[in-house]
């Protein structure tokens, strides 16, 4: 397998060929920086026409000042218009970097398995689609351009120095060195490297510190916790101080001497130049390159300033690219190659099991061992058991939100890895735990971008029992979610949900606690009219309130990952086992505040 590259080489691999366009904008970048070095090169120029004529003013030949003078504008001039045109063209190869790399970020997000996107916080591939790429952005529009120009800067001028005078030009290369040698001992050591990431550690998790205690602050405040709390953040702040002086406390020194050695070049030049001029006090040609020194040896030190920061701004690339490598290193959903269509709805699991890859800390979390069963069509199959048994894993693994990790599951036999995605996103329609509304209009949230009559949003609205609340809303149907003070109840925004589902009747539906926020009343009145929509699909429905499942024509119990039982609630109720201890739980619980009786124990 090719060697996959890294850092820039590997973002140009990502993003697509646009290096010639930085070529470009490297070489306008030289020449500019050697523009700017004409208007010295002029003063220089001048000034040698002066000490020539030092004792006779009158001699010095005006016409020649004046065409230095001209020669410093017309560099100048240039040096601006080369320097626009470099920062155009690397500008345009940013922005079609950013484009080709965000292209090529949300396509792969798109085949990732759904698994990935819930688990993965969101919170990290945001900061990953767009700081990330803010900070290549800049790299590449700006860094690169600006690094050139510096490293052209300090050729140009050591040209000019070594081609004046060899010894004054060794003295200010020799600064150069020594000061970037600190430099890059303190910075680029692996001890240091090590170091900066520890800070950087600390640095986040101070700020993750402070995230927690804003957003924590209503349970904090209700359970009385602020002191406590407010402690956790002030410790990483106190670490961070403490890191945060450790870095100043390592690097000063090394800093001290890099910056004092880089500005202090016109003290080494001031001798050197007064030696050479006591061996030849007449010669004026020499004065005036030591003049020359004097002013321009200063202005070497600013570039090299600048590129030493600018070096900072490549590893941070180097990071940025790792980060989204993580992102597009993860396989896509395999699709399979001779996709099958399924002529029936059925649904069956076959010995399947089945564990959470936790990345972070490489470890799985075993949640589904050997589950067998079979999910007709036309009839509803309810799935119960105590939480953490594995339903709602049971429920993902149907639309392939995770692969299987052994046996399969067939939809109308065919195994839903031979199913086209696409297709099988078609076939099957979920109602998710969490649910998850738009920032948008209440009819785009049950459309979800179907080109569908008012009348039929209305009427999946009317099936899941949301449509009278919807009416009152301040503009119906097209009141917006989340603005002008319009939230949804936890049980609201579940019936839109429904409504969602109901409407894209798909003839496989899945309920994961679809029902678990309604009142009684709804509750009765969503059933009623599920049951007429749900003639001819596979129904799985998954229910903690086991009143609700009463009616359910199979109901598959779950424990610890396994299925334990499966029967009507006629026959499970009767026999012992798992159903029986949850169901007498429940009526026991139900009927306590009558009996003032409690319930007897767990499952
Ligand atoms: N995304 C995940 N990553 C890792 N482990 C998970 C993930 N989701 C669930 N689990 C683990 O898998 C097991 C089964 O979880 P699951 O959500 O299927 O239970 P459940 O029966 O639906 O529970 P509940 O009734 O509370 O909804 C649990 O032990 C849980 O810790
Ligand atoms: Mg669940």
């Amino acid at each position: 397998m090719k060697k996959k590259k890294e850092g820039l080489g590997r973002l140009f691999q990502i993003a697509g060929q646009r290096k010639c366009l930085l070529v470009v904008a490297g070489v306008l970048s030289a020449l500019s920086a050697l523009c700017m070095l004409v208007p010295y090169w002029a003063v220089y120029g001048v000034m040698r026409e002066l000490l020539t004529h030092a004792a006779d003013l009158a001699a010095v030949d005006s016409r020649l000042l004046v065409s230095y003078g001209w020669q410093a504008f017309g560099g100048l001039a240039a040096g601006l218009v080369l320097l626009y045109g470099s920062l155009m063209a690397s500008h345009v190869a940013a922005f079609h970097t950013l484009y080709g790399l965000r292209v090529c970020l949300a396509e792969h997000i798109g085949r990732l398995s759904l698994g990935f996107l819930s688990n993965t916080s969101t919170g990290a591939i945001k900061k990953t689609m767009e700081q990330n790429i803010e900070k290549i952005e800049t790299f590449i529009a700006h860094t690169i351009p600006d690094m050139v120009g510096v490293v052209a800067t300090v050729t140009f001028l050591f040209v000019i120095f070594f081609s004046l005078d060899g010894w004054m030009a060794t003295v200010c290369l020799a600064c150069i060195v020594v000061s970037v040698l600190l430099q890059y001992a303190n910075f680029m050591g692996r001890k240091a490297r090590d170091f900066t990431a520890t800070y950087y550690d600390t640095q986040e998790q101070m700020s993750a510190s402070a995230v927690q205690y804003v957003r924590g602050m209503p349970v904090v405040k209700v359970f009385g916790q602020s002191v406590r709390s407010f402690r956790h953040f002030h410790d990483e702040i106190m670490n961070y101080k403490t890191w945060a002086l450790k870095v100043c406390d390592t690097y000063q020194n090394g800093l001290v001497a890099f910056t004092v050695l880089l500005n202090s070049l016109v003290t080494f030049i001031l001798p050197t130049g007064l030696l050479l001029l006591s061996r030849e006090p007449d010669n004026v040609a020499l004065a005036a390159v030591w003049l020359f020194f004097i002013i321009m040896g200063p202005g070497a030190a600013s570039p090299v300033y600048k590129l030493m920061f600018l070096g900072g701004g490549t590893r941070e690339i180097d990071e940025c690219v790792k980060r989204l490598d993580r992102i597009l290193d993860r396989q896509p959903v395999p699709e399979p190659v001779s996709p099958e269509t399924p002529q029936a709805y059925d649904i069956e699991f076959r010995h399947v099991s089945f564990a959470y890859e936790n990345s972070g800390q490489q470890t799985r979390t075993e949640a589904l061992r050997d589950v067998s069963f079979h999910a007709r069509q036309g009839e509803i199959t309810a799935l119960v058991g105590p939480s953490g048994s594995g339903k709602s894993t049971v429920a993902s693994l149907i639309p392939r939100f995770w692969d299987v990790g052994e046996g399969s599951i067939l939809i109308g036999g065919v195994d839903i890895r031979h199913i086209a995605q696409e297709k099988l996103m078609d076939l099957v329609s979920f109602v998710f735990q969490d649910t998850f509304l738009f920032y948008d209009t209440i009819y785009e949230n049950i459309a979800v971008g179907r080109h569908v009559s008012r009348e039929e949003v209305e009427r999946a609205a009317r099936a899941a029992q949301c449509h009278d609340f919807i009416e009152r809303l301040p503009e119906g149907y097209d009141t917006r979610i989340g603005e002008r003070g319009v939230y949804l109840s936890g049980g609201e925004a579940q019936r839109v949900c429904v409504a969602r589902a109901i409407l894209k009747n798909a003839p496989i539906l899945v309920l994961d606690e679809a029902t678990a926020f309604a009142d009684p009343e709804n509750e009765y009145r969503m059933q009623q009219a599920l049951q007429e929509l749900i003639r001819d699909k596979t129904v799985i429905i998954i229910a903690h309130r086991l009143q609700s499942i009463i009616s359910a024509r199979q109901i598959v119990v779950m424990k610890e990952g396994r299925v334990v039982q499966t029967g009507t609630h006629q026959v499970l109720s009767t026999v012992s086992g798992t159903y029986k201890r949850m169901w007498d739980a429940y009526t026991d619980a139900t009927r306590w505040e009558l009996t003032n009786q409690p319930a007897s124990a767990g499952y």
